[in-house]
């Protein structure tokens, strides 16, 4: 269901569920795409004249107040983009929540603070979280769930409070499902898939899925080292899994036997160690195949870089999730610069680009690439791979 099926909301209390788990650095918001690409939903109800009451979470405060948690940075963010105040309600659905929602006049937006900060949120006891929810739904009339990045979360205000109230997708969720489609239902050939980001583990899923989707799949970041173990190269002090070895293994003759091309880096950059503050850096670039024993692999080299656009450019679907290296130090961040300069030019090309969420996503702005350089920057993180995965979104499906 939609927002179009909820009929109009002219004077209705509109209770939506956004992703505002936003990167920060004390109180300072790094990235702050997930509070824009939730503008449309808010703006569309506000426009109806609806009163928008927003619920969301912070980090994982485990049901305790965390002060550093607070949803304050993000409610002053929100108002600022909006042009209007957006006060924060000191509890959920206590009674500064009440007090705040009474006081509303049409078109208002007021928001509720973390809801995690709440035990029974996050509660693995279903009737526990159907509490919480009942008392988060007696604040509105009608439920929107427009948080995609929590889909994958079966919790009380993405999930339970559905069963409470006519519910309905919000823009954000619909334009996520819609283009992350185009990647899993019939995509157009040949479909790449670049996977990055720190471990293989957080992965298998979704590259066990891509074994038989997937015409091209692409390994950078960290989890390039337990690839390159399982080919018989030896990777220094680079971060390995060990325990992942055997699948690996396992993967790389599933692609061979499937016919899906397995795209490795064939140089990296190495250094001492992992950047630590203030330590200066070393880099050095090294054949894939002779990583020293002492070095650590931190970032695809050149010629990697050069390989992967080649491939990238090749390809009709695109989908990119996972940085190429530790980007967050300028002197390794060449290799995931590369692959998004890929994507660009790829969708220049006539392809259906995606970035897939979390720290790709963060990379892009943070690196000033135009955000319509892409087909779709996707918000979720763990929710874009496990769509990807092709599972069952509890989210997603408590809406149908
Ligand atoms: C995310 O950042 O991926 C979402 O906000 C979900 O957060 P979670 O992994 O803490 O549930």
């Amino acid at each position: 269901k939609t927002l179009k099926d909820l009929g109009n909301l002219q004077g209705k209390r509109v209770l939506v569920r956004a992703d505002f788990n936003v990167p920060l650095d004390g109180t300072t918001i790094t990235d702050d795409g997930r509070i824009k690409a939730a503008l449309p939903t808010i703006k569309a109800l506000r426009e109806q004249g609806a009163k928008v009451i927003l619920m969301a979470h912070l980090g994982r405060p485990k049901g305790k107040v965390v002060p550093d948690l607070t949803l304050a940075p993000v409610a002053a963010r929100l108002g600022e983009l909006l042009g209007i105040t957006v006060p924060l309600a000191a509890d959920t659905y206590g009674p500064a929540a009440q007090a705040a929602v009474a006081g509303m006049a049409d078109g208002d937006v007021v928001m509720l603070e973390n809801v995690r900060f709440n035990p029974e949120e996050t509660s693995k006891d279903a009737a526990v979280r159907a509490g919480y929810a009942k008392k988060l739904a007696a604040l509105a009339d009608v439920f929107v769930s427009d948080g995609f990045g929590v889909v994958h979360r079966a919790q009380g205000s993405n999930y339970d409070v559905a069963a409470d109230l006519p519910s309905a997708a919000g823009l954000l969720v619909e334009k996520e499902v819609t283009a992350l489609s185009k990647a899993t239902d019939n995509p157009q050939r040949p479909l790449t898939v670049v996977l990055g980001g720190s471990k293989v583990s957080d992965k298998l899923g979704v590259i066990e899925n891509l074994l038989t989707k997937a015409n091209r799949l692409i390994i950078g970041g960290g989890m390039t080292y337990t690839f390159l173990k399982a080919k018989g190269y030896e990777v220094g002090t680079s971060l390995l899994e060990e325990d992942q070895l055997e699948k690996v293994k396992g993967y790389i003759e599933t692609a061979e036997r499937n016919g899906i091309e397995l795209v490795l880096p064939v140089d990296i950059v190495v250094n001492a160690g992992f950047p630590a503050g203030d330590t200066p850096v070393n880099p050095e670039v090294v054949d894939a195949a002779a990583i020293p024993t002492d070095k650590m692999g931190l970032d695809i080299g050149p010629k990697s870089a050069k390989l992967f656009h080649d491939k990238i450019v090749d390809s009709r679907t695109v989908v990119w999730n996972g940085p190429m290296g530790v980007f967050e130090v300028p002197q390794f961040a060449e290799g995931t610069r590369a692959v998004a300069q890929a994507l660009v030019d790829a969708t220049a090309a006539g392809a259906f680009t995606i970035v897939g969420g979390g720290d790709s996503a963060s990379a892009v702005r943070n690196m000033h690439f135009p955000e319509d350089g892409f087909s779709h920057i996707s918000t979720g993180g763990g929710a874009s791979l496990e769509f990807l995965e092709g599972k069952t979104l509890p989210g997603l499906s408590v809406l149908e």
